[in-house]
């Protein structure tokens, strides 16, 4: 149970954290269902404005449990059905940001790349080795990262194997920003306090446009984002944010 941890640390931030140090965080269904449990509530949550993933200084995770799954058959991973757990992540409508340090390997590149904004250490490192191992990324590493980054830069993580360090996986496209290792977690703090401090509204909307928008036809995505952009206008902090701008004050947001 004490596997994956939740946490408040300031009022409106929610801290996860992966905690299976000796087995380098690897993702069982214990820790799975945890994180989707844990996700499920935060996403239910109206005090919640922000959520901050994290892992352990050396390892944020190193991907599926090997070990669980080397002996299975197609039938036993497909009963399994993690995807399901991933789409209680997925289908979280608060900003999630992953706060990297060490290795993301495998689902824990994928759990990363499931992430609003990735914050890595320098010496973090990201990659998709599933291929060294007879399989490939089943949680959206050869979608996601492909979107993220392109298909050629995608296709020799993915061909290969072989992990990128934080400044490449920067250069690419892949995360955020790079930090100093000890940095991460308070950079991320930093930045889920200012998320946190915005109206919630106009952020879930962000959110939710941008990611279904990347998935749809541009005229459609416009749409998205020109009904999403008009529906703000029936917000009290659409009104409180415009009106504290003319009468050059700090808003009060609500969430309503
Ligand atoms: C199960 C794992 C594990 C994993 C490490 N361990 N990674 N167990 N699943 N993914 C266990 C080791 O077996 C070992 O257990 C203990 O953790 C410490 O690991 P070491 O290898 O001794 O540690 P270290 O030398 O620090 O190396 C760390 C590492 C390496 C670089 C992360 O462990 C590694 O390469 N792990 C596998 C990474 C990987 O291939 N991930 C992709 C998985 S497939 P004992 O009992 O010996 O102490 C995947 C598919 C996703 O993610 C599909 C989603 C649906």
């Amino acid at each position: 149970m004490n596997e994956v941890l939740l946490s408040t640390p300031e009022a409106g931030i929610a801290l996860i954290r992966i905690n299976r140090e000796e087995a380098r965080n690897a993702l069982n269904d214990a820790v799975r269902a945890r994180l989707a449990d844990f996700f499920g509530q935060l996403s239910e949550d109206k005090e919640v404005r922000c959520i901050i993933l994290t892992g352990g200084s050396r390892v944020f995770a190193a991907g599926a449990d090997i070990k669980a799954m080397a002996e299975a058959s197609a039938i036993d991973i497909m009963l399994r059905a993690t995807h399901r757990l991933w789409q209680a992540i997925t289908a979280c409508g608060k900003p999630i940001i992953a706060a990297v340090n060490g290795l993301a390997l495998g689902g824990g590149c994928e759990l990363a790349m499931n992430a609003d904004l990735i914050i890595a250490g320098e010496s973090a490192r990201f990659g998709q080795p599933e291929i060294k191992l007879g399989i490939i990324p089943g949680a959206g590493g050869t979608q996601r990262l492909t979107r993220a980054v392109g298909k050629f830069k995608a296709m020799k993580m993915l061909l290969t194997g072989q992990p990128i360090g934080a400044a490449e996986a920067f250069g690419m496209g892949l995360v955020s920003e790079v930090v100093g290792d000890d940095q991460v977690l308070e950079r991320a703090m930093a930045l889920a306090r200012e998320i946190a401090a915005l109206p919630p509204l106009a952020i879930a909307q962000v959110k939710e446009v941008v990611l279904a928008g990347q998935d749809i036809p541009l005229e459609a995505a416009l749409m998205l984002e020109r009904k999403a952009f008009q529906i703000l206008f029936a917000s009290a902090d659409q009104k409180e944010g415009m009106r504290a701008f003319i009468e050059k004050r700090p808003p009060e947001f609500k969430g309503i």
